[in-house]
């Protein structure tokens, strides 16, 4: 691969890279902002939140001041709200050390919560135009077929070797080209499927397309299992009112709200008998579907019951929400968006 190969990627991105919102005003609190949204959801899905977070918190100093709950919301949907804590805290960080505005170095870079390798690499080279390769699944992808690169692509030594392979065709436009490489990953070196390699700009300096096999690249090892979690989810309400847990501030899904469960999978009998056990009065009771949610390393397996109550609990401190305030006021994880979406169409 050589300078001409790295031109053609640049004029194919002009042509055919994606218009996306984050790229019409790349400043590095946007840049910050897309490329933590990016991490572990699709652009497609990313797109709408982005515009949204931005029209309620338009700059570093609205984001730093803003209550958990609603920066929570603007999240919901998304998962890993680590990542939107993170950039709260950072927020709050660079309001207090830098003035408000977001550091130009990997080394200031990398003391704000949230922010690693490959944000830092994607920030310095798309906001401020210094020269980074920012790795990620898509440059791994397109590096481990255009060089036939045989071991592990997980492994630490292919991020290095990926970074190596590229640095020195990086241009005097570090953020277009990483960029590019990431719509080219997105749109032609695909990761399922067939990747359409005539379209390619790299067909003609593509190991793996020389050899015919593209799609034995990347090379991965061994997969970790998935633990199963059965769990009883009660969607328990009261007159429109719908009961609330805020979950524990740390940990999984930490001080998001969601329906009153167990870890553990309940008949009918079952279910009442323990509801009756915490003192909820049963007007009626109605099977909800079985639906299950994967995590990354997690999976829940819920068995849902529709729960009418006939009185409020005697000794009531719990949060009774109502329907509108499901939808806009209280973070609910995906996890529960079939019971969510099962009262919203009530
Ligand atoms: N995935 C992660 N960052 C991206 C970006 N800036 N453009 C397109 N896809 C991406």
């Amino acid at each position: 691969m050589n300078k001409q190969d790295s031109t053609r990627l640049i004029e194919w991105f002009y042509h055919f890279g994606r218009k996306l919102p984050w790229r019409e005003n790349p400043t590095p609190y946007h840049v910050w902002l897309s490329e933590i949204m990016l991490q572990q959801t699709r652009v497609e899905a990313v797109k709408n939140y982005y515009t949204r977070f931005l029209a309620s918190l338009p700059d570093i100093s609205s984001l730093a001041q803003c209550e958990e709950d609603i920066y929570l919301k603007l999240w919901q949907g998304l998962g890993y709200y680590s990542r939107v804590r993170n950039l709260h805290k950072g927020a709050i960080k660079i309001m207090a050390d830098y003035q408000g505005k977001i550091p130009g170095t990997q080394e200031e870079l990398l003391k704000i919560p949230g922010i690693g390798q490959y944000t830092s690499k994607a920030i310095l080279s798309i906001a401020y135009q210094k020269p980074y390769v920012a790795v990620d699944g898509n440059l791994l992808r397109i590096f481990a077929r255009l060089t036939c690169y045989d071991t592990d692509i997980k492994a630490r030594q292919a991020e290095k070797a990926c970074n190596d392979f590229f640095y020195p065709l990086l241009g005097s436009r570090p953020g277009d080209f990483n960029q590019a490489l990431m719509d080219l990953g997105e749109l032609v070196c695909l990761p399922h499927g067939q990747p359409k390699c005539e379209l390619c700009p790299f067909k003609k300096c593509c190991k793996s397309y020389q050899n015919g096999n593209p799609l034995s690249y990347p090379i991965t090892v061994n997969k970790v299992q998935k633990k199963t979690i059965e769990k009883t989810v009660f969607v328990i309400h009261y007159q429109n009112r719908y009961l609330l847990f805020k979950r524990p501030d740390k940990g999984l899904l930490a001080s998001l709200y969601e329906f009153y469960n167990v870890e553990m999978k309940f008949n009918k009998e079952e279910a009442i008998d323990f509801l009756k056990q915490k003192g909820f009065d049963i007007k009626k009771i109605e099977d909800l579907h079985e639906c299950k949610h994967v995590f990354t390393h997690l999976i829940w397996q819920m068995k849902g019951y529709d729960i009418e109550l006939e009185q409020l609990p005697e000794e009531n401190d719990y949060l009774f929400a109502f329907k509108e305030e499901l939808q806009d006021r209280y973070p609910i994880p995906s996890a529960f968006s079939y019971f969510l979406e099962y009262i919203l169409l009530k």
